[in-house]
């Protein structure tokens, strides 16, 4: 995560709503690092988070008082809670307990930090924090998938150690990087409040226990789309495959293996854009083993089954996203580029040479070279490093994007 200190926070309301979770303690650092910003900060508790951290903490970090209920004859008379829903630029629950997740989801106002959310027309953000069985509990995704679907923003969880003592996703994500997350919220660009999913790195279909098919995705150019995503402005959800890279500040990154995963992890949200950067495993083994396959013939078979092909998947949804493919080739770049757009009914298409013709850019490595494919236009973007490429790509995005 990027270690700079937040630029576009000067002034910005921000209505922090804290719910009962042992991460409530956290919440107080990033109150500190919005103050620090120049944000100003409103903090309102459920009756759950007076329980792990105090109110009285909170106003003093805030410099504002802390409301709790929703009947409060002396708040109320100083800031209606309709009013504090209107002061609000944005709202985020940090961290937002499970409970407080369903409660939302199902339209409760029953205390006044649900109230908020339902009265406020500004962007609403939840920071889950949550044992890791609830947090992977099918109701907790289906309030989760839901709540995307409403546009509601999630920030994390992370994964981890608990304070349970078990290791899993469900841990808040650090103060530190909400903070970076709310700087980018703000952030003015050319893709501002615009919600962009971006697919990066390999995909892994297992074979056995210990063995999978894969390929040389680094990540680096999916990543790095994110990141000049998030710094133009965008809600980033980067649906990552296994890669070694640290996650871009402001973005959201969703860690999978296979591409099935991958698939639904894109369909929970889409985006406005989708940009599949993603080298996915076009087969997987038709079975996998649930031990290691023992060596003993000579020979031995794999039967492959085909993957779900997610960016054709995303392009023919109702109501599609702009759809950006990419296309890994090592012969007839353009012609084979142009086949897919026609063929997955793309928006464009950013071909690439890879293996012998790559000449040093394609798969990890930290430079590469585009070629810019749409319906009635082409453009070249010639050979530089990953994140230039990526911040002149999503340049061509945004003018096409605005015209579609
Ligand atoms: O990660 P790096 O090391 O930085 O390398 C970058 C890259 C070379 C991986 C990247 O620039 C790139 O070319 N990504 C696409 C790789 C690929 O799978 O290309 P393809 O031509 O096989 O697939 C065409 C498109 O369909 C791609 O957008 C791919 O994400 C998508 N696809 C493919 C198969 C599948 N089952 N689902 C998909 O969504």
């Amino acid at each position: 995560m990027s270690e700079s200190l937040p630029t576009n926070l000067q002034g910005r309301r921000i209505l922090l709503g804290i719910s009962g979770g042992i991460a409530a303690y956290k919440a107080a650092e990033l109150v500190r690092g919005l103050r620090k910003g120049g944000a100003e900060v409103r903090v309102v508790m459920t009756e759950a988070a007076i329980e792990f951290v105090t109110p009285m903490t909170l106003q003093a970090l805030s410099g504002n008082p802390v409301r709790v209920g929703l009947f409060d004859p002396a708040h109320e008379a100083v800031m209606g809670h309709i009013e504090l829903a209107r002061w609000a630029e944005l709202v985020v629950v940090a961290p937002a307990s499970a409970d407080f997740l369903a409660r939302l989801h199902a339209g409760m106002a029953n205390d006044l930090l649900t109230t908020l959310c339902l009265a406020t027309t500004a962007p609403i953000v939840v920071a889950p924090a949550m044992n890791r069985q609830m947090w992977q509990a099918a109701v907790t995704q289906q309030n989760v998938v839901g709540l995307r679907g409403r546009g509601v923003i999630v920030w994390g969880p992370a994964e981890g150690e608990q304070a349970c003592g078990e290791v899993g996703p469900g841990r808040m994500v650090e103060p530190a990087e909400l903070l970076a997350q709310c700087d980018s919220h703000f952030a003015d660009g050319p893709l501002k409040g615009v919600r962009v999913t971006i697919t990066a790195g390999p995909t892994r279909e297992a074979v056995d226990p210990v063995r999978f098919i894969s390929n040389h995705s680094s990540g680096k150019m999916g990543f790095a789309i994110a990141e000049a995503a998030a710094q133009m402005g965008a809600e980033v959800r980067l649906v990552a495959g296994p890669v070694a890279l640290p996650t871009p500040a402001g973005v959201e990154r969703i860690d999978v293996e296979s591409a099935e995963q991958m698939l639904e992890a894109v369909l929970a949200d889409p985006g406005e854009i989708f940009i599949a950067c993603a080298a996915v495993a076009d087969y997987r083994p038709a079975e996998v083993a649930d031990k290691k396959v023992k060596k003993s013939a000579e020979e031995i078979s794999l039967q492959l089954v085909r993957n779900p092909d997610i960016l054709a998947t995303v392009a023919a949804l109702e109501g599609a996203p702009f759809t950006v493919g990419f296309a890994a080739e090592t012969e007839n770049l353009i012609e084979n580029g142009r086949g897919k757009l026609q063929n997955k009914r793309l928006d464009m298409v950013a071909a690439n040479w890879v293996g012998a013709r790559a000449a040093g850019g394609g798969f990890n490595s930290d430079e590469n070279a585009l070629q810019l494919i749409w319906h009635d236009g082409e453009e070249a973007l010639p050979r530089c490093h990953k994140h230039e490429l990526a911040r002149r790509l999503l340049e061509v995005v945004v003018r096409r994007f605005q015209q579609r």
